[in-house]
């Protein structure tokens, strides 16, 4: 195990000159237990293919492909280096006004990919940049539209949508929007899809739930359709403890949006770029949204980025007026960087070369057996899988919500080799989709291992 103590004599070692020597107080992590990780650190070194490494050289195998992004491994050779070439040849442009090749031809290739008319990309820097995009565009469209009443966007209960002001607001995480004030105005919820009692246990889509989607109608009927300018969803909900949707659902949500002429909006940074073992779940659904958020998986993981795909229809709308002017205000300094750009035009080829979103499908339900044999386990309530995502959920411990999950996490990095994800008592897999059948097994078996430690 790594203490606070040792790693503040090696960061003093290290350290040179004049330059402060590192400690572990100064970084304040972002959805950590701060205190608990300072305490008992969980800290890594390098990373290869399937595997992090420890300061001390310790393999723990990648059950979370990093934080869902990582989906051809780690430190893929093509991909380092593609972002080496690409930060001696043009290490910055600016996306204002100018352009450089690698953000067209990466725009052409992911709209090649997308279903439907989605034939344009606006490019950000992460998925929560990529939420509030697509939220702004939706109210932007209907405002050059001529039909600027329509402002009410709608998320849904349990939604993940990043930690900016749009995406807390059409998110529906108590915990990550009680502390932050009003939100936006004007925003509406739909009804998560689980229930436990007629879902239990379900590989794949539940059968279900479907019938949720109605609620829309129910929110139209108290709004009117015309004050409504889009619906966002994440097509399986990670975030909250990966929620699969119900079978029929989201093409039941189609069909209301089209009804009253509301845009959709899938949230893919999760779900795009093989999770689901498709490109994006639009296709795996064989429903084409309106705009399509995605981040993470595009360079797997190695540079920030992310964006929206969109439609014709709604690129178009802006075309108009005279040619100098700018049609939408909005963008970030950091847009399509030429360093994320070449890291996802690497990334592609390798999905492509290897085939790993077909590798995702084929491995679904060895993966999805995988992880149901661990039902029976002590404290298991629930086990939900989807594309190469699993998730069980535990039963909390008397007057310790989160506690047992903490302590599974916790232990499967430090004793296991395993690192994998928790929200509140749901543990989460989702390995790099170069996964092996031996290391599923592996993964399996140690998480049944851990699962009985915090028994
Ligand atoms: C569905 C979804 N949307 C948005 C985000 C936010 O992405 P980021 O953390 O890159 O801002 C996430 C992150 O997990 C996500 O799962």
């Amino acid at each position: 195990m790594t203490s606070a103590a040792g790693l503040r004599a090696a960061n003093d070692a290290r350290s040179q000159g004049d330059v402060a020597p590192n400690d572990l107080e100064a970084w304040w992590l972002p959805f950590t237990a701060n205190r608990a990780f300072k305490r008992n650190p969980r800290m890594i070194a390098r990373a290869k293919d399937m595997h992090y490494y420890t300061p001390d050289g310790r393999a723990v195998l990648d059950g979370v492909a990093g934080l869902w992004c990582c989906n051809a491994g780690h430190n893929r050779a093509s991909i380092v280096a593609a972002i080496q070439a690409q930060a001696a040849e043009l290490d910055f442009s600016p996306a204002f006004q100018f352009g450089h090749a690698g953000g067209f031809t990466l725009a052409s290739r992911l709209a090649a990919m997308a279903p439907g008319d989605l034939d344009h990309a606006f490019f950000c820097n992460s998925g929560s940049e990529a939420v509030d995009t697509a939220l702004k565009i939706a109210l932007a469209y209907w405002n050059v539209r001529g039909e600027g009443g329509r402002t009410r966007l709608i998320g849904r209960e349990r939604g993940y949508h990043g930690v900016g002001f749009g995406g807390i607001s059409v998110g529906g995480i108590v915990t990550n929007r009680k502390f932050f004030g009003t939100l936006l105005a004007g925003v509406d919820h739909l009804p998560h899809t689980y229930s436990r009692e007629h879902q239990a246990f379900t590989m794949g889509e539940p059968d279900w739930g479907a019938h949720l989607a109605d609620d829309l109608e129910r929110i139209v009927t108290l709004h009117d359709a015309s004050t409504i300018a889009a619906v966002i969803v994440e097509p399986m909900a990670g975030s909250t403890g990966v929620l699969p949707p119900p079978k029929g659902y989201l093409q039941r949500l189609r069909q209301i949006c089209d009804r009253h002429g509301i845009l959709l909006i899938f949230d893919e940074v999760i779900c795009g770029f093989g999770r689901l073992g498709h490109a994006f779940a639009a296709e795996r659904y064989g429903v084409v949204p309106d705009m399509i958020t995605f981040a993470k998986a595009v360079n797997s993981g190695t540079v920030p980025m992310g964006g929206v795909l969109v439609s014709s229809r709604i690129y178009d709308a802006f075309m108009k007026g005279p040619e100098r002017t700018i049609e939408l205000f909005h963008g970030y300094t950091y847009s399509a960087h030429p360093l994320a750009c070449a890291a996802a035009l690497a990334t592609l080829d390798v999905y492509r070369d290897e085939d790993l979103f077909g590798r995702a499908k084929r491995l679904e339900p060895v993966f999805a057996e995988a992880l149901m044999s661990l039902r029976g386990l002590p404290n298991v309530l629930d086990i939900r899988t989807l594309g190469l995502v699993g998730a069980i959920d535990l039963a909390s411990r008397p007057d310790a919500a989160g506690a047992r999950a903490f302590e599974a996490m916790d232990r499967a990095f430090q004793d296991l080799g395993l690192m994998i994800r928790i929200t509140g008592e749901t543990i989460a897999v989702t390995p790099p989709l170069i996964i092996s059948e031996d290391q599923i097994g592996e993964l399996v078996d140690k998480l049944g291992r851990v699962i009985r430690a915090v028994a």
